[in-house]
């Protein structure tokens, strides 16, 4: 009886240790990389010196495996056992107006169905003076999260911020050629496709396709008219629309779900709904100034667990119940978050019995200046009413031509940030604005 009690725990023992290293092996193949978006912005130009400022933000499934590869990051936001998205900031001062690239390479991916293993990626700086804006070129901006999911039954768009600070055009694609260190393994995810326009969609599939993807896309900044590139040796290159300037690397890890019961956002999958900002949609504000950016989203068939986004480093997410989220930052100097342009991402995330269900992708754009905020001889209150109304609006509309659609797009945007609806909106012409009730 005591034998046979022994010999039960013994194999019991040898079943749990078995469990545990068949545990820790699925822990060990999921860890991994799983994205990076760069990024850089030339500042400060003076006679024949300036400064680059570089951001790196790297994601792997863990926080810890960011900070055995990589010193001195800092977190923007985690999922938690799926991935941890930090950000490196560098800001170099000693750049001359040249040429340059840079990869990196030596970790790996999480599985994927595309067999992308070895991380690699590159980025190209475009230093030369140009002669439209007398200063290097900046890349473009994008974001994405480390994970966008979608159930295989449902058609979904992911539409990448494009946005480029100097306004030139911008285009993606696939990275393609690992000899100059855009991938290490090219292979495109079969069930993505992709327009130069940075547009990803994803159309309903069979469950036969439900796994993870490796993304590795290159995004790439284009002149709108020819132009000169001054080398710091005094020597010009013309530069036409065709030739890329800078090159920064997009990849992120693309998991097609088990199928939902209905693709209609707000059932299962959550949607946004207002003041959550449109996607694209540009603020202005000064460093030391406060943005505050209400979400808000819903979903009757699931339940919103939480916001995900990228964004700035010290940008701090809050939620006052289902589905209402604030994102909340203050640019500083610091930081070097003045005099540049800072994309922010998000999704709302549900979950319904062990599903999860992800919203589709929002992006914004928050363009800090450098001016300090002029107080009034009074200074008002500060409340979030004041910072709504101490954001700025951007459009392409020429002002002389369109005056009456800037003044709607802006009360409509009032409007939305909280003021009542029968505010009047004044564009004056000197280009300030005029509200009163
Ligand atoms: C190079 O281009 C710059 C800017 O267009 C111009 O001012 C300069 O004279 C040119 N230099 C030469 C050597 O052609
Ligand atoms: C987050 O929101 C809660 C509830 O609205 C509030 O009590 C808390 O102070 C907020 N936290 C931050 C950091 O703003
Ligand atoms: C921003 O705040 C910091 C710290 O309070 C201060 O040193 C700096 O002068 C301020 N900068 C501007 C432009 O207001």
């Amino acid at each position: 009886m005591i034998r046979s009690l022994f010999s039960r725990t013994d194999s019991f023992i040898m079943f749990l240790s078995v469990l545990l290293v068949m545990m820790m092996m699925v822990r060990w193949t999921e860890a991994g990389y799983t994205g990076t978006v760069l990024s850089h912005t030339s500042k400060d130009v003076q006679g024949s010196s300036f400064t680059v400022v570089r951001r790196f933000k790297l994601s792997f499934t863990s926080c810890g495996e960011i900070e055995s590869w990589w010193c001195c990051t800092k977190k923007i936001d985690e999922s938690s056992g799926e991935w941890c998205l930090k950000e490196y900031t560098d800001k170099i001062t000693s750049w001359s107006f040249e040429y340059y690239w840079n990869w990196w390479d030596s970790r790996t991916w999480i599985n994927n169905r595309n067999s992308v293993s070895a991380l690699r990626f590159k980025t190209t700086y475009e230093l030369r003076k140009r002669s439209d804006i007398n200063r290097p070129n900046s890349s473009p901006q994008t974001a994405i999260l480390p994970l966008m999911r979608v159930p295989s039954n449902c058609q979904r768009n992911i539409n990448l911020l494009t946005f480029d600070p100097d306004g030139d055009h911008v285009e993606c694609r696939h990275g393609s050629n690992p000899s100059i260190y855009e991938c290490s393994t090219c292979t495109a995810p079969s069930v993505l496709s992709l327009s130069s326009s940075c547009c990803l969609s994803f159309s309903p599939t069979s469950s036969s396709y439900e796994d993870s993807y490796a993304v590795q896309l290159v995004m790439e900044d284009f002149p709108r008219q020819t132009i000169i590139l001054t080398h710091y040796g005094g020597t010009n290159y013309s530069w036409s629309p065709s030739s890329f300037m800078s090159q920064i690397p997009v990849q992120f890890v693309f998991k097609v779900d088990p199928a939902a019961p209905s693709c209609t956002a707000g059932e299962y999958l959550p949607r946004f709904l207002p003041p959550t900002p449109e996607h694209g949609a540009q603020f202005f504000i000064n460093v030391n100034e406060t943005i505050e950016i209400n979400i808000r989203a819903e979903a009757t068939q699931s339940v919103i667990t939480e916001l995900l986004f990228s964004g700035p480093i010290n940008m701090i997410k809050n939620s006052s119940g289902s589905g209402y989220f604030t994102l909340r930052w203050t640019p500083s100097v610091s930081q070097n978050d003045d005099n540049e342009s800072h994309p922010i991402c998000f999704v709302a995330q549900a979950t319904a019995s062990s599903s999860i269900y992800q919203s589709e992708l929002r992006c914004v754009i928050v363009r800090v200046g450098n001016t300090p905020f002029i107080a009034t001889p009074s200074p008002p209150p500060k409340t979030s009413r004041l910072t709504v109304l101490e954001l700025k609006i951007s459009t392409t509309l020429s002002l002389k031509d369109n005056k009456d659609k800037i003044e709607k797009a802006i009360k409509d945007e009032l409007i939305r940030r909280g003021l009542p609806p029968d505010i009047k909106v004044r564009l004056l012409s000197d280009g300030s604005v005029k509200v009163n009730n």
